[in-house]
């Protein structure tokens, strides 16, 4: 996987938040407990995985932290960098379907900062992540009409 940049005390930062998540995760089935901390704007938004016995309804963490973003009106501001954390002996990378949401809420630039509980950290760019990502709209034109639909 390409990695870029150095890792910063805010990616740690929101590596400790995403740790927290972690906690919460209701992971009956795999017992693999997953934590997210989405940075909005100033606002971080914590998400982990949520598992049912229809296991096809499951939530994964990266896009219970966004759901929550939007659900709270943090998604408003921009999402600029997302954790993620799995207690694996190395950081693991998220699924296909958290690809594309994040990508369609972050955007290419997107920071990605992989993590396990032990504090091994790789950053990805989200271009990276998902060559190619599917845009009905690019980002900013979304954003600018999301404005004027909440202003
Ligand atoms: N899971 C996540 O929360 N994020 C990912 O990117 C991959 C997988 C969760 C879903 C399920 O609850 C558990 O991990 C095992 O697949």
């Amino acid at each position: 996987m390409a990695e870029f940049g150095t890792i910063t005390a805010s990616d740690r930062a929101l590596v400790k938040s995403a740790i927290e998540a972690s906690t919460f995760a209701h992971a009956p089935w795999s017992q693999f407990k997953v934590g997210a901390a989405a940075k909005f704007g100033r606002k971080v938004v914590k998400g982990c995985n949520v598992e049912f016995d229809v296991y096809g309804l499951t939530n994964c963490a990266e896009r219970t932290a966004i759901f929550a973003a939007y659900a709270c009106g943090a998604a408003r501001q921009p999402l600029t960098a997302i954790a993620i954390v799995t207690d694996t002996p190395t950081p693991a990378s998220p699924c296909g379907a958290c690809r594309q949401v994040m990508f369609e809420c972050g955007g290419g630039d997107l920071r990605v900062i992989l993590s396990n509980m032990r504090g091994d950290i790789r950053v990805a760019r989200m271009r990276d992540l998902l060559p190619g990502g599917f845009e009905l709209a690019p980002l900013e034109k979304r954003a600018a009409s999301s404005k004027r639909k909440n202003a």
